[in-house]
């Protein structure tokens, strides 16, 4: 992500989330925070989708991702995903810790399709509608969790290539 993809990654965002970030803390985290990676799929008004986590020792937290919504059901969700975990594997980290909205389905089967497993329950955690989190982990990103991803990257090219 650059500072460029920041309107349209706001757009999303707003289209996305019940409390939409602000333009600030996107320019926080490209410009400041050193722990923070963030990606984007396409570009310009053609930029589809975004994710990012932030690196503390060796875990990484997904922070966000989104798609638009007119590009749901696809399989972008998962290649940002797929990314995500490709660039962590790189870094390397070796667990992945999430929030997910308890009412928010669609995101859990994404994170459980990548063998996350819920550990815990943050009561109260979205202040803006006073939702628990489900704290989600994928505990070892090891060389064999790389191979399921690239299984799963292959499975998802295709799909894609039976599609078009
Ligand atoms: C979560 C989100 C990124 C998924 O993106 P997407 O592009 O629709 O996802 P994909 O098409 O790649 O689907 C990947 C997996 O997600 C799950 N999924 C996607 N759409 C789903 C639906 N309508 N119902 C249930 N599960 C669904 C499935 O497990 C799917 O795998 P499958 O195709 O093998 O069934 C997208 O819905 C989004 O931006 N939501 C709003 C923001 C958000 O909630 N982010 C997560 C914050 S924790």
């Amino acid at each position: 992500m650059q500072m460029a993809d920041i309107p349209r990654v706001q757009e999303i965002d707003r289209l996305s989330f019940p409390t939409p970030a602000r333009a600030s803390l996107f320019e926080h985290e490209l410009a400041q925070n050193d722990i923070a990676h963030y990606q984007v799929l396409g570009e310009a008004e053609e930029l589809v989708g975004f994710a990012g986590f932030w690196l503390i020792a060796d875990e990484i937290h997904i922070s966000t991702i989104a798609t638009h919504p007119d590009w749901r059901g696809q399989g972008l969700g998962e290649l940002l995903l797929l990314n995500l975990l490709f660039e962590a594997y790189k870094l390397p980290a070796n667990m992945v810790t999430l929030e997910v909205r308890r009412s928010n389905e669609v995101a859990q089967a994404l994170y459980c399709k990548f063998q996350f497993a819920e550990v815990g329950i943050r009561r109260r955690y979205y202040r803006d509608t006073g939702e628990d989190a489900l704290l989600m982990t994928m505990p070892s990103l090891n060389a064999r969790y790389h191979q399921f991803l690239e299984s799963q990257q292959a499975a998802l090219f295709q799909r894609w290539s039976g599609e078009g």
